[in-house]
């Protein structure tokens, strides 16, 4: 019955989104790995840049990972970028896009999700998808408290959605799930007067709707802080690359002094203090100083000096981007 009224309920009212007219599997995984943590505007603009960019799977292999962290820029998440431009090299090696699930999850950065979202999407593999999307509409419609970010949790939900999952259309139950629980079914106002489910909702019946789906708190986020210093010395300032086994991998920062005592930088001026940035296991505390000088100081040798007007060629984490509108002030 909940399949039955769900698909009856997509063909009326799914989105047309560009990804959705073609069967090419590489720009499908492309959509889905850009909609991991995208809002859907931002993801259709994406989607077409890299689409037009790279329009087939061996271009985007044979590109450098600084052109992809850089067209990336924005999105967040830049691992998705790294994972992306390296499966992409392992899908040319393949020799072809793989199509069971066990190699699609092959792919770098692929993990259940996507795996069965391009395996249902592209190849018609029926195996259901399980996102933010189906554990609201399922834990609603089903009236589950079991926490969806609990082992137990993830099981149920994943069961429950593949018993759910007509064998024949597994693309457009997927589909529909995501359409459903992103339009119809969504976290905050669900539609619940013109709901085509409300019938059978238990959450609807039992007034649940906002209690539901249920998450366990997780404790303590840490907090750091960190110092930049944006040096200015005849039109250049220093970069460095970040390096591997922390935060922002790839992406380019200016100086960041080892031991960052704020009063004690000779020279340097207070741009803005404590701007915080949150992200998905730390809060960020940031200072921003700006140095200007005429001889230019010496700096660990992973630091080079480009020119300010080219900064804009190197891919930066959004809270350097912000330092670097906040200094756009004292310009
Ligand atoms: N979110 C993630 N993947 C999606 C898709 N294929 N359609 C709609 N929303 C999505």
């Amino acid at each position: 019955m909940f399949t039955t009224i769900l698909l009856d309920w997509f063909a009326l009212h799914k989105r047309d989104l560009p990804w959705r007219h073609t069967k090419d599997p590489y720009a499908i995984w492309l959509s889905e790995v850009i909609l991991q943590q995208t809002r859907i505007q931002q993801g259709i603009d994406y989607w077409w840049r890299f689409i037009r960019r790279w329009p087939k799977v061996e271009d985007l292999a044979h590109t450098t990972e600084d052109e992809v962290l850089k067209e990336w820029q924005g999105l967040g998440y830049y691992s998705r970028a790294r994972n992306l431009h390296v499966a992409a090299q392992q899908i040319v090696e393949m020799g072809h896009f793989p199509d069971t699930l066990a190699d699609i999850k092959r792919l770098k950065g692929v993990g259940d999700y996507t795996a069965a979202a391009i395996g249902s999407i592209a190849f018609g593999l029926p195996v259901a998808v399980v996102d933010g999307n189906v554990y609201r509409v399922l834990a609603r419609h089903y009236g589950i408290d079991t926490p969806i970010n609990t082992t137990r949790g993830k099981h149920l939900f994943t069961e429950l959605a593949q018993s759910l999952l007509p064998n024949d259309k597994p693309a457009e139950f997927n589909q529909a799930m995501m359409d459903f629980g992103a339009t119809q079914c969504t976290p905050t106002s669900p539609k619940c007067e013109e709901c085509p489910l409300q019938e059978t909702c238990e959450a609807l019946h039992m007034g649940r709707i906002n209690d539901l789906p249920v998450k366990e708190r997780k404790l303590t986020i840490q907090t750091r802080h960190l110092t930049y210093i944006y040096i200015r010395c005849k039109g250049k300032t220093a970069i460095r690359k970040r390096p591997a086994g922390d935060i922002w991998q790839g992406l380019w920062e200016p100086y960041a002094p080892q031991s960052p005592k704020g009063e004690a930088i000779q020279g340097a001026v207070l741009i803005a203090k404590d701007v915080k940035h949150v992200l998905t296991h730390r809060i960020l505390l940031a200072d921003f100083y700006l140095l200007e000088t005429e001889t230019s100081p010496a700096l660990p040798d992973e630091y080079i000096w480009v020119e300010e007007e080219n900064l804009n060629q190197y891919a930066v984490p959004r809270l350097i981007e912000i330092l670097f509108e906040k200094l756009a002030y004292f310009t």
